[in-house]
C-alpha cells in the first residue's frame, strides 16, 4: 500500500477533507439527477444483485445510495486507495485497495457488478462513469473564465496522464475484452433547467479543488500562496459569469458491458 504522502499526490483535489467529501457527495446527487434516478443502469436487473464492488468509492456515497435500493441480504463492498473519507458507521463494508494491485483470490469472480472495474462474474455487469472533461462547456451568457479554468484543467489532466474521455476508450476495451451488449450513454444537465444552479455550483466547487494544484502545475504561479491567490480571483469573476446567465453542462457517460 503507498505512504499517505503517495496517496496524496495521486489525487489531483487538493485534500481529503470535509469540504472535499462534500464536493464529492454534492456530485453525486447532480449525477443522480442527471442519470434519471438511476444508481444501477436500467439495463441491470437490481433485484438480482447479490455482491456489488464499488471501486475508489471516495465518500462510499454511491454505494450507501444503494444500500437503500438492494437486498438486505446483498453484499456490497468499498475499495480505495486512502481510507481518509470512508463513512464511519455503515452497512457496507470499506477497504483501502489501490486497484493497480492485483485483489486476493477470495475476490475473483465474486461480484455480479462492479462499478468501475473489472472483477465480474460469468453473465455480471460492469458499470463505468465518468467525464467527458473537454464537453462541459458553458450555454447562455458567455463565460470565458470557464472556458480558460477547463482549458487548463484539460492540460493539467492531459500533463498528468490522465484521459480527458476515458468512457471511448473504455467502451473499445469492453467490446475487445468480450464484454457482451456494451452500451455508451453521453448524459447531461441541460434536459433540466431545475439543475442550472447545481451545475454551477459542482463546476465553482470542482474548479476551487483542483485548480490551485493545476496553477502550481502549469507554472504561472511560483508558490501555494500565489496559486490561491490566483484563484480566489478567478472564482470571483467566475461567479459573476455564471450569474449573468452562463450555465456549465454535467457532461456524464455511462458505459455498461455484461460479461458473456
Ligand atoms: C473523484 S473520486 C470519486 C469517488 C466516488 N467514486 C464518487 O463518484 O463519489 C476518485 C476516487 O478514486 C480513488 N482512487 C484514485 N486512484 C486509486 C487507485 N489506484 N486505487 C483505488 N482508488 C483510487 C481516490 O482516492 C478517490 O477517492
Amino acid at each position: 500500500m503507498p505512504s499517505d504522502a503517495s496517496e496524496q499526490e495521486s489525487y489531483v483535489f487538493r485534500q481529503r477533507d470535509e469540504t472535499e467529501s462534500s464536493r464529492l457527495n454534492f456530485q453525486h446527487t447532480i449525477a443522480l439527477k442527471v442519470s434519471q434516478g438511476h444508481l444501477i443502469h436500467p439495463s441491470i436487473d437490481i433485484s438480482s444483485l447479490k455482491a456489488v464492488a464499488d471501486i475508489g468509492t471516495g465518500t462510499g456515497i454511491w454505494l450507501e445510495d444503494l444500500q437503500q435500493q438492494v437486498h438486505s441480504q446483498t453484499r456490497l463492498d468499498g475499495f480505495d486507495i486512502s481510507a481518509a473519507q470512508f463513512p464511519s458507521a455503515s452497512k457496507c463494508t470499506y477497504q483501502v485497495h489501490n486497484i493497480l494491485e492485483p485483489f486476493a483470490p477470495e475476490y475473483h469472480g465474486l461480484y455480479d457488478l462492479v462499478h468501475i472495474r473489472n472483477m465480474v462474474e460469468s453473465g455480471g455487469y460492469l458499470q463505468w462513469e465518468d467525464f467527458d472533461f473537454e464537453r462541459i462547456v458553458t450555454t447562455g451568457a458567455a463565460s470565458p473564465t470557464h472556458a480558460e479554468l477547463i482549458s487548463l484543467t484539460c492540460s493539467f489532466f492531459t500533463g498528468l496522464g490522465m484521459s480527458l474521455n476515458c468512457s471511448i476508450r473504455v467502451e473499445e476495451t469492453m467490446k475487445q475484452a468480450g464484454l457482451a451488449d456494451a452500451i455508451r450513454e453521453q448524459r447531461n444537465s441541460y434536459w433540466d433547467k431545475s439543475l442550472d444552479s447545481d451545475t454551477k455550483n459542482w463546476c465553482w466547487q470542482s474548479f476551487g479543488g483542483f485548480i490551485p494544484k493545476a496553477v502550481l502545475w502549469s507554472g504561472k504561479a511560483k508558490d501555494e500562496e500565489t496559486a490561491e491567490r490566483m484563484i480566489n480571483e478567478k472564482l470571483q469573476v467566475l461567479g459573476k459569469e455564471y450569474q449573468s446567465g452562463a450555465v456549465p453542462n454535467f457532461a456524464q457517460r455511462v458505459i455498461v458491458g455484461r460479461k458473456a
